[in-house]
């Protein structure tokens, strides 16, 4: 309990403020009690003065007998007890006692003062006498030259006691309040700031063992939110990290599983082609011979596949690493095109294709990598070549102020709708006994779309059954 932050803030301030608050009681007590008998002091060096007048005279003339009644009528006005004592220190009267029945006085300390000269001599003793404490007050009479007698005053300190004992009562009673209200601010400001923050190590375990969405509310308004609201925001981020991560990751298993289907399926019917010639190879029967060829064929075709999904993987991933970097250069778009349709001449004569290029106005070079957007065209060509049977191919190139605008259509056998916008994934084929038949690897179209997107460019796909094709190509003349 005493290792949380609450119980050290709360402890540390409640012992300060209780012992703070406990000295103040204390010295108030002596302060007033000072108070109080200086206050008291004065009043009796004031009675003392006054009665001197009625004192002197009956003094002067050892008339001790009538000095009686005199102190005895002032005590009991007044409320103190006089004495009055002759040099050699008997007491000649006294306001309570017969004077006759009382000890020497010279050696009480403020009746030896008084006659060594001093003004006013005070002394809070314990009478024996009267078994109370009492504050004296003695004053020398003297006649201008000798003093000849002392006159002492004095009151029970009881009265004090009296007095304070309602003030201590009262102070008590602020005193504790005040230590009440000291715990319970204590508690609350210890609170306040122990709160925020096991509140942030509960969230961060939370955000520790994979929960992102985890939050920190804190009400104050000062460091501790502060704090919070960056430990929100981080965890916001990491959590967006960590999504990208698993995303990347899932991505990356995919690909694996991808690549390991695709080549296996011509690894297999190549190793199983070789068995089967194996055995065919070695007749010399015409009819066998002519079987075998056939298998190499097979066999070479499920090659050429191998090495295409393999040299399309190494472009791709060439592609996707990071030191991969574009070379641009101020490229003739019209001219590029051109010479990739010339690679086509001969699968367009066979297919009795129709291909046109066309353009509106006078084009501007747009800047770009020439090899790189060779292979788009080649991959968007040959799938628009691939995938028609009879009709045209439309190449169509504008350029705006910004932008220059490629569409490619064709006549042919289109996309179905629902695999529009997956085309672009790596491996992914609309249909995969046709795309078989074509020879194709799923690799052309994110190759593709890599490529523009390197160019700060846009691709999109219109597609309808039977109808045919058309993607367009946007890329910005200026690269950023
Ligand atoms: N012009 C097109 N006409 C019809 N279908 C197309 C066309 N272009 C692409 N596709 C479809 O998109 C799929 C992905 O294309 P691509 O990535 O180039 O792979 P492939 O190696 O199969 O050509 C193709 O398998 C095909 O189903
Ligand atoms: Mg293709």
């Amino acid at each position: 309990m005493w290792r949380t932050i609450f119980s050290k803030i709360f402890s540390a301030n409640a012992v300060i403020l209780v012992i703070f608050s406990i000295l103040i009681l204390f010295s108030s007590f002596e302060v007033i009690r000072q108070q109080y008998i200086s206050t008291l002091t004065r009043s009796l060096a004031s009675i003392a003065d006054v009665s001197l007048y009625a004192i002197k005279p009956p003094l002067k003339k050892h008339n001790y007998k009538k000095l009686k009644p005199i102190i005895k009528d002032i005590s009991e006005k007044t409320n103190t007890r006089l004495t009055i004592i002759s040099p050699d220190g008997t007491v000649v009267a006294d306001s309570e006692e017969e004077a006759e029945h009382m000890d020497n006085h010279g050696n009480r300390p403020e009746v030896k003062e008084a006659f060594s000269g001093k003004e006013r001599s005070t002394s809070i003793r314990y009478s024996s006498t009267l078994e109370k404490e009492m504050l004296y007050l003695a004053i020398p009479i003297d006649d201008g030259k000798n003093i000849y007698g002392v006159l002492r005053a004095s009151i029970f300190l009881k009265d004090i006691g009296d007095l304070t004992a309602v003030l201590k009562g009262n102070m008590i009673r602020l005193t504790f309040f005040f230590i009440i209200m000291a715990l319970l601010g204590s508690y609350f400001f210890a609170k306040g700031i122990s709160d925020p923050v096991r509140e942030l190590s509960l969230i961060a375990e939370k955000v520790g063992s994979g929960d992102f969405n985890a939050k920190i509310h804190i009400k104050n308004s000062d460091e501790l939110k502060q704090l919070g609201d960056s430990f929100n925001n981080m965890t916001e981020k990491v959590g967006a990290l960590f999504k990208e991560l698993k995303h990347m990751e899932a991505v990356r298993k995919d690909f694996v599983t991808n690549v390991s289907h695709e080549l296996r399926t011509p690894l297999t019917a190549i190793k199983g082609f070789t068995e089967t010639l194996k055995q065919t190879v070695k007749s010399s029967k015409p009819a066998a011979r002519k079987e075998s060829a056939r298998y190499v064929d097979i066999i070479l075709k499920h090659s050429e596949r191998l090495i295409n999904i393999v040299n399309d993987l190494l472009v791709l991933s060439n592609l996707e690493s990071r030191k991969f970097k574009i070379e641009l250069t101020e490229v003739n778009i019209i001219n590029l095109i051109n010479d990739v349709i010339k690679l086509f001449d001969d699968r367009i004569k066979q297919k009795k294709l129709k291909l046109r290029l066309s353009k509106t106005g006078s084009l501007k070079p747009i800047q770009a990598d020439s090899f790189r957007l060779e292979q788009v065209f080649v991959n968007l060509i040959d799938n628009a070549i691939k995938y028609t049977e009879k009709g045209s191919i439309s190449i169509e190139v504008n350029q705006d102020e910004t932008n220059t605008i490629i569409d490619i259509k064709d006549t042919g056998i289109g996309i179905p709708k629902e695999h529009l916008n997956r085309i672009f994934e790596r491996f992914y084929v609309a249909d995969k006994s046709r795309s078989k038949k074509f020879g194709g690897t799923g690799l052309g179209l994110s190759i593709v779309k890599h490529i523009i997107q390197l160019h700060q460019g846009t691709i999109d796909v219109e597609s309808r059954q039977g109808t045919g094709t058309g993607f367009r190509i946007i890329l910005p003349l200026q690269l950023s």
